[in-house]
């Protein structure tokens, strides 16, 4: 089983997007059995699929002990991919209930998926690093960083990749790679930010960039990936590229290091 922790450390920079449409590929074009898990206060991955936050139980019950996760996941309208809901619940549920008094809550997750059943889990992170990215990474075989070609996500680079350093010298996982969504290619500092990834996360970044489109914005208002609902555009391009890359650095038995040997900021 695959566990792919997508993360960022700012706003705004795709990560829904990115867990909805890589996984909706991999179920549907590569027949894997996807879970995406929403481990997200905010719920945009459950309501980006369809469905309404405040109708489901979430995964904040699975971590209090109150539901098991298969009485929670639910599966979407395409065949192969389940998600595990989340709702405003999950917002500081480590000091709630259970999780309070366990030491090892920053594990449960882990525990959690280790008892289902899926060729790919795919776990969609808030933008800052908290007990749930933590986790997230973690329970995490791989992770995914993504990002934007503005100054703020720069710093949020080089702080994400001095947090992910930390926890992979105690919990291993592989650094796939890092995704840049709304590229746009003619933008005047690109050059400037692809060296600033590449210091950060050397040799990391994918090929294939998201282009701005707002193919992805109607897609999520309709509750489905951008290649359902425009195949033809360019997002649904990228999107397939994309998982063509992830799936070649998944199957090469190449083992990536700990994902950033930088120091800490001051
Ligand atoms: N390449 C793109 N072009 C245009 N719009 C996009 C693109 N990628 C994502 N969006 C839109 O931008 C908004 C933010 O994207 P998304 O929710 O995926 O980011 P996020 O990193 O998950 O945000 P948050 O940090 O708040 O969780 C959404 O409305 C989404 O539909
Ligand atoms: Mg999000």
């Amino acid at each position: 089983m695959k566990i792919i922790s997508v993360c960022s450390f700012k706003g705004g920079t795709a990560k829904t997007s990115v867990t909805l449409n890589l996984g909706s590929i991999l179920a549907l074009k590569y027949s894997q059995k996807v879970l995406l898990i929403d481990f997200d206060a905010q719920a945009n991955l459950t309501a980006g699929l369809g469905f309404d936050p405040d109708n489901h139980d979430s995964l904040a019950s699975v971590l209090q002990d109150k539901k098991k996760a298969e009485e929670v996941i639910v599966k979407t309208l395409m065949p192969n991919l389940d998600l595990l809901p989340a709702d405003t619940w999950l917002e500081r549920v480590e000091v709630t209930g259970v999780l309070a008094a366990d030491r090892y809550s920053h594990e449960k997750l882990k525990k959690i998926i280790s008892r289902l059943d899926y060729d790919f889990v795919m776990i969609d992170t808030p933008p800052s690093l908290c007990w749930l990215t933590e986790s997230a990474l973690i329970a995490a075989t791989h992770a995914l960083v993504c990002t934007t070609s503005e100054f703020y996500s720069i710093k949020g680079l080089q702080r994400l990749s001095y947090f992910m350093h930390y926890i992979a010298e105690r919990h291993a996982f592989d650094l796939l790679g890092v995704v840049l969504s709304f590229w746009n290619a003619r933008g005047k500092n690109n050059a400037g930010f692809i060296d600033v990834v590449n210091e950060t996360f050397p040799g990391k970044l994918f090929d294939t960039k998201i282009r701005r489109d707002i193919a992805i914005s109607e897609a999520a208002i309709h509750g489905k990936p951008v290649f359902k609902t425009r195949p033809n555009s360019r997002a649904a391009q990228d999107f397939t590229n994309l998982t063509q890359e992830v799936m070649r650095r998944i199957k090469s038995d190449v083992t990536f290091e700990a994902p950033c040997l930088n120091p800490p900021l001051s």
